[in-house]
């Protein structure tokens, strides 16, 4: 009878987990319509900001040194006051480094958007030649908030050929893999992000030198609603959804961890997904 109790319990408590899980990926999914609409519309002003700021760049070459020719034609008395009453040589110097600034400034937005773009084609799953490094890195650049405080990313990356894959997806399981890790870590750790390939996988691994998880305990994690973290911090789906993805992908992946010393997950694909497709 309690038997009974216990499992109606824990349906019930899934089926909220499920709710939960779901309504999220409602509004992650709306989310990344309007980060993709969002993109799309800062796209054309940021354009033409960024090619007046080039221009803009040669006119103050330009007129500063009108300024200064103009000025040797003064006795030097006048010119130097002049020049003081109008704060020139301060000008001068400052506004080659505003200008640095703001392109940068620019640039980094303009990552961002791009950022923002591949990374909200979350419904597509088409299969591309892709470059996965690309993945990882906008991934990555989406995390930066979250990871700067808790860990230092090392980066490993061989010369990758491209993969065979659905990209979205496999920045899911990125994702994924890097908030695990950090949320495994307490403070000041590292995650190590290493790529390589060999004649029939290309692999990438994130690991981490945080909590570890207990030998009896790997293969659970990949359990749906498996979690360790408090209502809000995870909802167990992590793993299985990137298990689920790799399936799709007739990869694998595979965690190693030690308790204490930290863990490490690899994921791999296959490098010739699209023959071995099709042959079935
Ligand atoms: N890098 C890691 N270090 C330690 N434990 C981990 C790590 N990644 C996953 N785990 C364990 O596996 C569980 C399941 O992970 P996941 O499926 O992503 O779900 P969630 O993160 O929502 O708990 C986590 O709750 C945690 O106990
Ligand atoms: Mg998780």
């Amino acid at each position: 009878m309690s038997g009974e109790k216990n499992e109606t319990e824990k349906l019930q408590q899934q089926v909220t987990l499920l709710t939960e899980q779901l309504l999220r990926s409602e509004k992650l999914a709306s989310l990344g319509e309007l980060a993709a609409g969002v993109a799309h519309e800062i796209n054309n002003p940021i354009g033409y900001v960024a090619s007046n700021l080039a221009v803009l760049s040669e006119y103050t070459d330009s007129l500063t040194l009108l300024v200064r020719r103009m000025s040797e034609q003064l006795p030097i008395a006048q010119s130097n006051l002049l020049k003081s009453q109008f704060d020139y040589d301060y000008i001068c110097e400052d506004l080659p480094k505003l200008l640095a600034q703001s392109e940068e400034g620019l640039y980094r937005v303009i990552e961002i958007i791009r950022d923002l773009k591949d990374f909200s084609h979350l419904d597509e799953d088409e299969f591309v030649d892709a470059d996965i490094h690309l993945g990882i890195q906008s991934t990555l650049n989406i995390v930066a908030n979250e990871l700067k405080y808790k860990a230092e990313i090392v980066k490993k990356f061989a010369d990758l050929p491209l993969v065979y894959c659905i990209p979205s997806q496999l920045n899911q399981v990125f994702l994924n893999l890097l908030m695990n890790a950090a949320q495994a870590i307490e403070s000041a750790g590292v995650i190590t992000i290493t790529t390589g390939f060999d004649e029939h996988w290309v692999w990438v691994s994130v690991a981490d030198n945080g909590s570890g998880i207990a030998a009896d305990k790997l293969e659970q994690i990949f359990q749906p609603f498996y979690t360790t973290k408090q209502k809000g911090q995870g909802t167990g789906l992590g793993l299985a959804l990137s298990r689920s993805i790799l399936e799709k992908h007739r990869g694998l992946i595979e965690a190693k961890s030690e308790l204490g010393l930290g863990s490490c997950f690899i994921v791999k694909i296959p490098r010739h997904l699209a023959t071995a497709a099709a042959a079935g």
